[in-house]
């Protein structure tokens, strides 16, 4: 069957590749699941030194499978999107993330747990929380503000708006803009040179620059619960609901 993430090696990088180009690559529960494994894959082995996050078909993600959100559980505890956001929190190995064409939702918030994030000229971000009626995840709530300051925040968690890969580089949320055809090769080649490093230092190097880890992993907890009450809410069931009645 056509696999959905697709997880391969490649010396000492584990790629993983969101592989759901006709939805955009939106992550399902399943998609969650295999990517949520394969971080912690990567932990548990030494020979595994560096992680690639990648989108086929010219998109990154279009973030959550706003399908999956209809129609939510009860309890959002074990949902397989904060299993994700929590095991991309907790990651020990290096990420590595390559940004080309839409990164929306959850595409933009997890580049925020990433090492290193390059993008293509087409790279787009959003998150998008505020108007389909929800709040932020994956901790940005917490992230983009420490990052960027609170103008941007606002700017795009408020206001949702949207940036390209120019201002993406300005605010130093991607350390450079690939030319058109060689995102892959260089993010690659970037994870690479990470997995070459004495992995002791760099663990702990991480470590030190990721300051603030229960913070993260308290604020994942406090955006879970908002997120859940808000998905019970009139308004987030209208808004998506909307996004799938749209006809251009
Ligand atoms: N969940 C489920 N399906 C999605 C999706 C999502 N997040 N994003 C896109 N799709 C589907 C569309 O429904 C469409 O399916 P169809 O061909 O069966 O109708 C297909 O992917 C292509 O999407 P489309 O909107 O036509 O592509 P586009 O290039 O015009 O726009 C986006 C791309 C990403 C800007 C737009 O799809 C979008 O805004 N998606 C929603 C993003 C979002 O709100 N994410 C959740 C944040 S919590």
């Amino acid at each position: 069957m056509h696999a959905k993430v697709i997880v391969r090696r490649d010396d000492a990088v584990l790629r993983i590749v969101m592989n759901r180009p006709d939805k955009k690559n939106a992550l399902d529960r399943d998609m969650y699941e295999r990517m949520t494994a394969a971080l912690t894959e990567a932990d548990a082995d030494p020979g595994l030194r560096a992680i690639l996050i990648e989108g086929a078909g010219g998109v990154f993600t279009a973030g959550n499978d706003l399908s999956d959100l209809r129609f939510p559980p009860a309890d959002l505890k074990d949902f397989p999107a904060l299993r994700f956001v929590r095991a991309l929190a907790a990651c020990q190995t290096p990420l590595v993330a390559a940004v080309e064409g839409d990164a929306v939702g959850v595409g933009a918030t997890m580049l925020f747990h990433c090492d290193l994030v390059y993008a293509a000229p087409s790279a787009r971000f959003k998150m998008p929380f505020v108007d389909l009626g929800l709040v932020p995840e994956a901790a940005s709530s917490l992230l983009v503000p420490e990052r960027l300051g609170l103008a941007k925040a606002a700017q795009f968690l408020l206001l949702c708006e949207s940036f390209d890969a120019d201002e993406a580089l300005r605010l130093n949320i991607v350390n450079a803009i690939a030319p058109p055809g060689d995102l892959g090769r260089i993010a690659l080649a970037a994870a690479g040179r990470l997995a070459e490093k004495p992995s002791q230092a760099l663990a702990a190097t991480r470590r030190l620059l990721r300051s603030g880890q229960e913070a993260v992993a308290a604020r994942l907890e406090e955006e879970g619960k908002l997120f859940a009450q808000a998905l019970a809410s009139p308004t987030v069931r209208a808004r998506i609901a909307a996004f799938f009645a749209r006809r251009d």
